[in-house]
């Protein structure tokens, strides 16, 4: 096993500023995940748990993944690891999320991938949205999920982008433009075994919370 070239105690004051649905409890719900996925699956365990720790640390959200990796390269190289783990962590932060490139090519990648989409799906995924609403101030519910899935069409991710920032656009907005589509996505068997789960709790929320809202229940 190699040395801990990072421990928790470097990495937590990284994440001192973040806001409610990245910062450091989402970093650590997606540590856990994604080591229990690369155990799982023989993957590199050190390189996974780095590449965790740092995958949000970015001032920036918009090109947060390749702001974390040079941080994470920098961290890394001052605490004289050896340069293959470093380029395998920074490609794990470059590569992780669903929405931009690169891909993941490797299987420490993809174990970070897959547990950074289970942690926006199931019970975890319905909390962060809501606290997302909550903290921009926008509304709670609208419209049923049928009626929503017509308005938004054919073409869920463009709907997202041109919407997403304004008050109308609500979690139940966001499962469909965005949530209900993970499970999908995911690289290891272990994830997509875990990822059923938690997209069929949340589903059966999000039509519970229609149902009661309508006043059905
Ligand atoms: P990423 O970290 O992959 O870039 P985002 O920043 O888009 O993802 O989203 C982080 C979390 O906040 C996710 O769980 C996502 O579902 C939630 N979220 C993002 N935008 C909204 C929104 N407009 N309404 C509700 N939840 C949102
Ligand atoms: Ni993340």
């Amino acid at each position: 096993m190699p040395p801990p070239y990072l421990t928790l105690d470097d990495v937590r004051p990284l994440y001192a500023g973040s806001d409610g649905a990245h910062g450091l409890d989402h970093v650590l719900r997606v540590t856990r995940l994604a080591v229990r996925i690369a155990r799982a699956e023989a993957a590199d365990v050190e390189v996974v748990r780095v590449a965790a720790w740092l995958h949000d640390v970015a001032e920036e959200r918009d090109d947060h993944h390749l702001a974390a990796a040079r941080v994470a390269r920098d961290l890394l190289a001052r605490a004289r690891a050896p340069s293959a783990f470093i380029e395998a962590v920074a490609h794990s932060i470059e590569a992780h999320r669903f929405s931009h490139p690169p891909e993941p090519r490797t299987l420490e990648a993809q174990c970070l991938s897959d547990a950074d989409k289970l942690d926006a799906i199931g019970a975890v995924g319905v909390a962060r949205a809501f606290l997302f609403a909550g903290v921009h101030g926008n509304r709670m519910w609208t419209h049923p999920l049928d009626t929503l899935a017509d308005l938004i069409g054919p073409d869920p991710r463009a709907y997202r982008r041109a919407h997403a920032g304004q008050q109308d656009y609500t979690p139940s907005h966001e499962l469909l433009c965005k949530l209900a589509g993970l499970a999908q996505t995911m690289y290891t068997a272990t994830a997509r075994s875990l990822a059923q789960e938690r997209h069929a709790f949340m589903m059966a929320f999000f039509r519970r919370l229609d149902e009661e809202a309508l006043g059905e229940r």
